[in-house]
C-alpha cells in the first residue's frame, strides 16, 4: 500500500493548476512538478530545428533526448511555447518518452505534487489525491489577458479566449492521454474562486485525504 502523499493536479489551459499545485506543494512540504514545461520544452525544441510538429517520430526523438535538468527557461511559459507543447502533446512517441521522469518524480519517497493533463488517468493513477480544475473558458482568457497586461504586454481577450478554446479542443479531442478527470478526482471550479479561496478548498481535499 502506497502512504506517500502524491497529489495529482489536472485541467485545461490557464485553470490556476500551477499557482494551485505551487501552494499546495509548500503548504505540504513536497517538491512540485509542472509536466507542461516538459512538453514545452519539447515544441520548442522541434520547432527551434526545423522539426515538423506532426512528425510523431522525429518529435518523439526529440522528446527521448530532453535534458530534464534545464527546464526553468523563461522562454518555455510563454503563449507560443503552450501552442508548440499541445501540438507535439498529441504523438503516442512523445509521451512515451516523457513518462518515466514524470513517474519517478511522483514515486518520490516524501511524497510529490505534479501539475497537467494526464497525471490523476495516466501518469499517477494511485495518486493519493487527485484534483481537477476547471474554470470557464470566458474567466480563464480573462486571467490570462490580465496576467500579460500586467507584464506590459498589448494583449487582446478575444485573440487569448480563442487560443483558449483552441488548446482546450486539442487536448480533448486527442486520442492518446486526452485531458478528462479521472472518475476519483475532486472537481474544484475556479470560475468564481479566488487564488487563496481555491488553495483552501484543496487543504479541504487534501486534509480528509490524509485523515
Ligand atoms: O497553470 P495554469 O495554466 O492552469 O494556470 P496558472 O498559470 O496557475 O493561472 C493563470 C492565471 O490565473 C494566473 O495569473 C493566476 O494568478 C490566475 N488565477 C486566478 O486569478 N484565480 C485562481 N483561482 C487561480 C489562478
Ligand atoms: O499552463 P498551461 O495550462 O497553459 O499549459 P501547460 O500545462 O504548460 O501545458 C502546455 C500543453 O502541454 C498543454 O496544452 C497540453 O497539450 C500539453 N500537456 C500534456 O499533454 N500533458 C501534460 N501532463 C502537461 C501538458
Amino acid at each position: 500500500m502506497t502512504t506517500a502523499l502524491t497529489i495529482a493536479i489536472d485541467g485545461p489551459a490557464a485553470a490556476g493548476k500551477g499557482t494551485l499545485a505551487k501552494r499546495v506543494a509548500a503548504h505540504y512540504g513536497l517538491p512540485y512538478l509542472d509536466t507542461g514545461l516538459l512538453y514545452r520544452a519539447v515544441g520548442k525544441l522541434a520547432d527551434d530545428r526545423g522539426v515538423d510538429l506532426d512528425d510523431a517520430e522525429a518529435t518523439g526523438a526529440i522528446a527521448t533526448e530532453l535534458d530534464t535538468s534545464h527546464l526553468d527557461d523563461g522562454s518555455l511559459r510563454g503563449r507560443e511555447a503552450g501552442e508548440l507543447a499541445s501540438r507535439v502533446a498529441v504523438h503516442g512517441a512523445v509521451r512515451t518518452a516523457l513518462t518515466e521522469f514524470q513517474r519517478s518524480f511522483a514515486a518520490r519517497a516524501e511524497g510529490a505534487v505534479l501539475d497537467g493533463r494526464d497525471i490523476g488517468t495516466v501518469i499517477c493513477p494511485q495518486a493519493r489525491v487527485k484534483i481537477f480544475v476547471t474554470a470557464s473558458a470566458e474567466v480563464r482568457a480573462r486571467r490570462r489577458t490580465d496576467e500579460l497586461a500586467a507584464k506590459g504586454r498589448d494583449v487582446d481577450y478575444e485573440r487569448i479566449l480563442a487560443e483558449v478554446r483552441e488548446r482546450d479542443a486539442r487536448d480533448a479531442g486527442r486520442a492518446i492521454a486526452p485531458l478528462r478527470p479521472a472518475p476519483d478526482a475532486h472537481l474544484l471550479d475556479t470560475s468564481e474562486l479566488g487564488i487563496e479561496a481555491a488553495f483552501q478548498a484543496a487543504c479541504a481535499v487534501i486534509d480528509r485525504a490524509m485523515a
